[in-house]
């Protein structure tokens, strides 16, 4: 498939996963892939963490109102008439939280004087107390708001890992259900919109071909769509090995190559084999089981041997997933 067609599958792409397989690493990838192709793209994270700005080379945290994080060379300057629209090319990413979506949500329905002392006296934490979701459905509400506006070709919401991305997915449904009315059930009904509809919205599951990862992405997988209706996109399996060892003994090998080895070096280098084909047997048990069990594509992504993931790995990852979309089916042919 077509990297440009795959971004555009959905304008908000959820990237979920049980927590450390690569959430935010595969955010930022998937966002300078995206990118790259020309689209505009926005970053949504939730919990106000360095990684993804990081990941992109700065070092300065993310607010409400965002920061472009890489731009074309020839991308224009913002458009100056919505602050908000992402240009061609660029990658920009807000951190938004529910106070701030709360205060500008006021404003917008002019309350602007009453907002701040308003959320300044912690109602929110009152009525968030009294009301489960309510946060989960003003970050949600703000992601839905952005979406229709179309300020970006892409939203990449960086999502909470999987117990708390359920009930954080959950509250939608569960406040057209128990609000009567008023503004909390209209936003509540516009998200529960916006994720069941799988041309505007759907899941990126994240993985590692290890044996409690899969498990968890197999079971988030059937509980987001039986119990969100949320549509799945490929499963991307992250940290791959390239999953090859030699087949020919260290022993064998030296006889075969005439080379009178120091028996020590045969020695560790044999057990370097058996090491690498034991993981390799293992990784490639585990991505079978989930082919098995979990009928989606799969985009696996390799290993990168760094410190810490900047620019450059991102790059490289970025090219892994351009690799894995360039061998999806065209969208509308049969998974199979
Ligand atoms: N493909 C990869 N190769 C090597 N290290 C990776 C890869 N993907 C993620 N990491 C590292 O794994 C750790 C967890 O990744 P992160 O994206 O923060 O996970 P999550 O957001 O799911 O918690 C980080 O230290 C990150 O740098
Ligand atoms: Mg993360």
């Amino acid at each position: 498939m077509d990297v440009r067609a795959f971004c555009r599958q959905s304008r908000v792409l959820i990237v979920a996963g049980k927590g450390g397989v690569g959430k935010t690493t595969m955010v930022a990838a998937l966002a300078h892939l995206a990118a790259g192709a020309g689209l505009s793209v926005l970053v949504v994270e939730l919990e106000g963490r360095p990684g993804v700005a990081a990941a992109f080379g700065s070092d300065d945290a993310l607010d409400y109102a965002g920061s472009v994080l890489s731009a074309a060379g020839a991308a224009p300057a913002e458009s100056s008439t919505d602050a908000d629209r992402v240009a061609p090319g660029t990658v920009r990413a807000r951190h938004i939280t529910p106070d701030e979506a709360l205060l500008e949500y006021l404003a917008d329905h002019g309350l602007r004087r009453i907002s701040k002392r308003l959320v300044s006296s912690g109602i929110i934490d009152v009525v968030a107390g009294a009301i489960p979701g309510v946060k989960d459905i003003l970050v949600l509400g703000k992601v839905k708001q952005m979406e229709r506006d179309e300020i970006a070709d892409l939203i990449l919401l960086d999502a909470p890992a999987t117990g708390h991305a359920m009930t954080f997915l959950s509250s939608a449904r569960g406040l057209v259900d128990a609000a009567r009315g008023g503004p909390i059930r209209s936003q509540a009904t516009d998200v529960a919109e916006l994720l069941t509809d799988p041309a505007r919205c759907q899941v990126v599951l994240v993985t590692l071909a290890e044996e409690m990862p899969v498990n968890e992405a197999i079971e988030a997988a059937y509980a987001l769509e039986d119990r969100i209706g949320i549509a799945l996109g490929p499963v991307i399996v992250n940290a791959c090995d390239p999953g090859t060892a030699p087949a020919l003994s260290a022993h064998d090998a030296a006889v075969m190559a005439g080379v009178a080895a120091d028996p020590d070096v045969v020695t560790a280098l044999e057990a370097a084999r058996v090491f690498l084909s034991t993981r390799a047997g293992l990784q490639a048990e585990q991505l079978a089981r989930l082919g098995r069990e979990l009928p989606l594509a799969q985009i696996r992504v390799g290993y990168v041997a760094a410190a810490s993931i900047g620019k450059h790995e991102i790059e490289t990852l970025s090219r892994d997933l351009a690799l894995a979309i360039a061998g999806l089916p065209e969208p509308g042919k049969d998974r199979t």
